[in-house]
């Protein structure tokens, strides 16, 4: 695998960038395949067939027949299936799995077609072959509504709007009843409106067995600088399912793996018709849902919760660099530092402010007390949720424009009391939170959906955390932390 993984980083820094986006190939270290290739379980089947599409080099199956090898996976027989389409990578893919298919327990088949064309027709045809097992690293691009991949999966009853899941509903389709598959992708899947098609297929059709998450975001593509959470998954296809086996390490040196076994109803809700697969990092329950205050939505506080309006590229004819006479100001994430509001910004690279007339009015608010949550957290920013609340006397205007990079609370679109607005920011704030927000959120976006669908303390709680916020020696976060379990034990 080492040697397998110095090929990978020569071939990797040949490929042209456009062409990696293209092809969404993002080649697999060999320790990541390795994990991957461990996760199958044996079977009463003696005989496999290993369909790996999207093979690139082929570390996926190397890593598979390794273990196959080794005697693990107690089967007599394995015959590849390797799906390429890349030109200049295919010389390498059957270079790689030559030595393999000189064994005479082993056949190998690479295909230069195109894995979906070719899996569509398959599936159209009843007579299609049955794989048993699939390992997948599957090219990450967006399918367009109006594509030509996108009509041919419709056509196979698969609905999806990236490459990646499509793979993912693919291969299950060709699998075998029993059949096992194991892929790295996205976390994004897990939820979001987008996928839930794709959760609902899979759901269908196979059980979750296992997933595998990465702590740190950038750690299993980092020679590939993909910044993007990626878990590895096992699904099994027409399996029944109790438990799911949760594991965890910081990255793919696997050097503090970690594994606990939950209730499948733990991470699927039954009562969910989302069907958001929520992915618990610890066994112990996290402290928000200890807190039975917390137990409130944002109806019962009679608090709403916005996308930013102004879309900045939409009134670009009304937007300004610096304030003048006639303008308000425009809030963007970079003016929320450290729980702090910094506006104007000279030199900003946004602009600091928006014309307010007639056609602008209805984007904008009124001057007010808001908590404000950026959209994205930047890297550095040791939460998903940053939150920072502003004062209405902060601004000496009468309206303000929030940009579409920031979700916004307030009350049927006026501001809040300044004791809701701090009490929010503090609670939003809070680890407990961050906790909990990270075990349903694949994302590291934080939509207004999601706040939605988060809990809250009830209206007293947050007002009396508001309070304290607002003291002339504040408490620290620690101390919010600590206030926050007292109110709402
Ligand atoms: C994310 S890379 C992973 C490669 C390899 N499985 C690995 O783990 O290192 C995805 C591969 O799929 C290939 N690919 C992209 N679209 C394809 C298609 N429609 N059919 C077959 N292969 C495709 C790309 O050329 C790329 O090599």
């Amino acid at each position: 695998m080492f040697e397998l993984d110095q090929v990978r980083l020569q071939i990797t820094s040949k490929t042209d960038p456009r062409k990696k986006a293209q092809l969404g190939q993002f080649l697999t270290p060999g320790r990541i395949a390795e994990f991957m290739a461990n996760l199958f379980k044996p079977t009463v089947n003696k005989n496999c067939s290993l369909l790996d599409p999207g093979a690139g080099m082929g570390v996926l199956s190397i890593a598979f027949l390794e273990r196959f090898l080794s005697g693990e996976l107690n089967l007599d027989s394995v015959s590849v299936t390797a799906f390429e389409i890349d030109d200049i990578i295919l010389p390498e893919l059957h270079r790689q799995l030559q030595p393999y298919s000189q064994l005479n327990t082993i056949t190998v088949q690479v295909c230069t077609n195109d894995f979906i064309s070719d899996a569509v027709k398959k599936i159209m045809k009843s007579d299609r072959p049955l794989y048993s097992h699939a390992i997948l690293n599957p090219p990450y691009k967006k399918i367009t509504s109006d594509s030509n991949y996108r009509l041919q999966l419709r056509q196979a009853g698969i609905e999806t709007v990236n490459l990646y899941s499509a793979f993912v509903a693919l291969s299950l389709s060709l699998l075998k009843p029993g059949g096992q598959l194991v892929a790295i992708i996205p976390r994004s899947f897990c939820n979001g409106p987008y996928y839930r098609s794709f959760r609902e297929y899979i759901l269908h059709y196979s059980c979750l067995k296992h997933i595998h998450l990465f702590h740190s975001r950038d750690s299993a593509f980092s020679d590939e600088g993909v910044l993007q959470e990626n878990v590895i998954i096992l699904l099994e296809r027409n399996g029944s399912e109790n438990e799911v086996v949760i594991s965890t390490s910081t990255d793919d040196t696997f050097s503090d793996l970690k594994h606990n076994t939950f209730p499948v109803d733990r991470i699927i809700s039954p009562n969910d018709p989302d069907k958001f697969i929520n992915i618990p990092t610890v066994t112990t329950i996290p402290n928000l849902e200890n807190l039975h205050g917390i137990s409130y939505s944002l109806s019962d506080l009679g608090i709403q919760v916005s996308t930013g309006p102004v879309i900045d590229f939409r009134v670009s004819d009304f937007l300004s660099s610096m304030p003048t006479n006639n303008t308000v100001p425009l809030l963007y994430p970079g003016h929320l530092t450290n729980q702090k509001i910094n506006w104007p910004i000279e030199g900003f690279k946004k602009p600091n402010a928006i014309e307010r007339n007639p056609e602008t009015e209805k984007w904008l608010f009124p001057n007010g007390n808001y908590c404000l949550v950026k959209r994205f957290s930047s890297k550095e920013e040791r939460h998903r949720i940053v939150a920072t609340a502003i004062s209405h006397g902060s601004f000496q205007h009468e309206r303000l424009g929030f940009e579409n990079h920031l979700n916004v609370f307030h009350q049927d679109k006026h501001g809040l009391p300044p004791t809701i607005a701090h009490g929010l920011a503090a609670y939003l704030n809070s680890s407990a939170v961050d906790e909990y927000f990270r075990l349903f959120s694949g994302h590291t976006q934080v939509n207004a959906t999601d706040l939605k669908r988060l809990k809250y303390p009830s209206y007293q709680a947050l007002q009396r955390l508001g309070e304290l916020v607002l003291t002339d020696t504040p408490p620290n976060q620690e101390d919010i932390e600590i206030q926050l379990m007292l109110l709402s034990a």
